[in-house]
């Protein structure tokens, strides 16, 4: 059966693990070498990975176009809107095509349906490069972040401050799978998926809520944040005054533990989510997460061509 990789949960606990110790392994084996360059064994030799993005992407393009060829393979860029898919042409249809010249397809949209089209359409494996429900690829690397930074997951304490968004969806079904705990601190009407959350805790993962923003941080063994107005959501000030006191500071640092890690997906609003002295400061780790998106993406790679 084809490999699909719409969201955690496709690959289950054993998998996500061994993408993780697969990313250390394989980042460690190419350390300073130029990016380029790629691996020695080259895995994904002659492979094609077509992506389609219908929504920005700095760090997803990058990560991905970098992951195959590094695996020794080659990339195909759709940007939607000068694609026939733009036009009108059926996701379905763009699936049975792409999968007749490409080997994966790694798609960037709004409605989680779509992707969901795309892989019951497509013959070769679809991945999720972030849809308004989840971003499965975000948090691999997130997960290679905290565990680099020598925390384990199994019991790890991790607070989220903000919008209950695509991005925590994701946290939060990792947290099931590798059994940790996710302090949620939003405000009413911004929490996650409950769908993510009665899955999340029905597999063994702890989720609270907190609407007051201090009692969600008392000593997080991670503080992550994202954005308050995701992609292709319309701004809006009243969402805007309900986040402020959620907003990631040194003040809320201070309640978590002495040694926190400071996580954020970028890109940041330094001033709203955080402040420019976290997310700039000693505490996080938030370049060390974008680099390992490229790590991350390779092993989701790898996954979808079984090769772990
Ligand atoms: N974190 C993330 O997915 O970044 P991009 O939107 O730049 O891809
Ligand atoms: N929640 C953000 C994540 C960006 C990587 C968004 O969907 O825009």
């Amino acid at each position: 059966m084809t490999r699909h990789f719409l969201n955690l949960s496709d690959a289950g606990h054993d998998a996500v693990a061994a993408m993780i110790n697969d990313a250390i392994d394989r980042k460690a084996a190419r350390h300073g070498w130029p990016l380029g360059k790629p691996d020695a064994d080259r895995p994904l030799d002659g492979h094609v990975l077509a992506m389609v993005f219908e929504k920005s992407s700095t760090r997803t393009r990058v990560s991905f176009d970098m992951a195959i060829r590094q695996l020794g393979g080659s990339s195909i860029i759709l940007e939607a809107g000068s694609t026939q898919l733009g036009r009108g042409e059926t996701v379905a249809d763009t699936a049975r095509v792409l999968s007749r010249m490409s080997d994966a397809i790694m798609i960037r949209t709004d409605d989680h349906a779509k992707i969901e089209a795309m892989a019951q359409h497509a013959s070769v494996p679809v991945i999720n490069g972030l849809t308004d429900l989840s971003h499965p690829c975000q948090i691999v690397a997130d997960l290679l972040t905290i565990i680099e930074h020598r925390k384990a997951l199994p019991g790890l304490q991790l607070a989220w401050l903000g919008d209950g968004n695509n991005v925590l969806n994701s946290i939060v079904e990792a947290a099931g799978l590798m059994k940790f705990t996710v302090r949620i601190g939003c405000p009413e009407g911004y929490d996650p998926d409950p769908a993510f959350v009665s899955q999340a805790q029905a597999a063994g993962g702890t989720i609270s809520y907190h609407r007051d923003a201090a009692s969600a941080a008392a000593g997080a063994d991670v503080i992550v944040t994202d954005t308050w107005i995701s992609m292709g959501q319309a701004h809006a000030e009243a969402k805007l005054a309900a986040m402020m006191p959620y907003q990631v500071n040194d003040a809320l640092m201070a309640l978590a533990a002495p040694d926190a890690l400071f996580l954020h997906c970028l890109p940041a609003h330094r001033g709203e989510e955080v402040s420019a002295s976290v997310i700039d400061g000693p505490q996080s780790v938030v370049w060390d997460e974008a680099e390992n998106r490229l790590h991350a993406q390779k092993s989701v790679l790898r996954w979808v061509f079984e090769q772990i």
